[in-house]
């Protein structure tokens, strides 16, 4: 797949540029500045309030990625697969053949590294379906608080080891979310597929960031998070000036009449 092999060779060279996308209008406008859009299943909390993307079905998946689709004309689609939808070869091939299907995109990203997950992952690329990794904090596997991964050596070893298992297996990419400075820079040096950050430093081949959060949109707290705009206070004064207008009869003029 040359989009695929395009991202692939910018490792060492330039930096990769990723973005999550739910929708048609913010895939446009994104597109043309970055290499990858995801539409990751963060849309759970960021769209629909909900306090865990364990929530997300493969429907709401398949419904937002249609949308995102329309807005792209260079950039590679990853689409999450949502919770219990991976869980054996056989559901994982169905539902990820599915999303490839409907949604018309480029790849599928699945999160963890263990045994388990490594075998459907496998199967998956056996059977052509481009795969993208997803190590580190895992947010569909995690109970109680977020924390940042790779503080103790055991974790160390184990997600360094992963990570090398996942390249084996054939990803194309891992995402390192919340993955400890030294550790994301041990691990996107040790392996020659790509590694992603998001809160896990400048070492990773790329970043990626939420952008309703980078947009400020959100009003995101996590520590991870920059906000390089401020679409809320757009919002409000576009809306303030509408109902100004509306109010004192101003709008709608004779320009917009028929
Ligand atoms: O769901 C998501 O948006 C993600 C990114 C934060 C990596 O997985």
């Amino acid at each position: 797949m040359k989009k695929i092999k395009n991202l692939l060779i910018k490792k060492n060279k330039t930096k990769i540029v990723c973005l999550t996308a739910y929708s048609k209008n913010i895939a446009k406008e994104i597109d043309n500045f970055v290499d990858v859009i995801l539409v990751g299943d963060s849309l759970g909390s960021v769209l629909y309030d909900f306090d865990t993307t364990r929530t997300v079905t493969l429907e709401m998946m398949i419904n937002h990625s249609k949308s995102v689709r329309k807005g792209i004309t260079k950039s590679l689609m990853v689409v999450d697969m949502p919770y219990n939808t991976y869980r054996n070869k056989s559901e994982a091939l169905k539902n990820c053949k599915k999303v490839m299907k409907e949604s018309k995109c480029d790849a599928v990203k699945l999160e963890g590294g263990n045994k388990k997950i490594v075998e459907i992952i496998k199967h998956l690329i056996k059977n052509n379906i481009p795969v993208m990794g997803h190590l580190g904090l895992l947010p569909q596997n995690e109970k109680g608080k977020f924390t940042f991964k790779g503080k103790s050596s055991k974790e160390k070893i184990r997600l360094l080891n992963e990570a090398k298992v996942l390249e084996r297996t054939g990803v194309f990419a891992i995402v390192l979310e919340c993955v400890e400075k030294k550790l994301s820079k041990e691990i996107t040096d040790q392996i020659k597929i790509i590694t992603i950050g998001i809160g896990a430093s400048q070492h990773c081949d790329g970043q990626i960031l939420v952008t309703d959060d980078l947009i400020g949109l959100t009003n995101s707290k996590i520590k991870f998070v920059k906000e390089f705009g401020n679409v809320r206070k757009t919002i409000r004064d576009a809306v303030k000036k509408y109902k100004i207008e509306v109010k004192s009869l101003k709008f709608p003029s004779k320009k917009y009449l028929y």
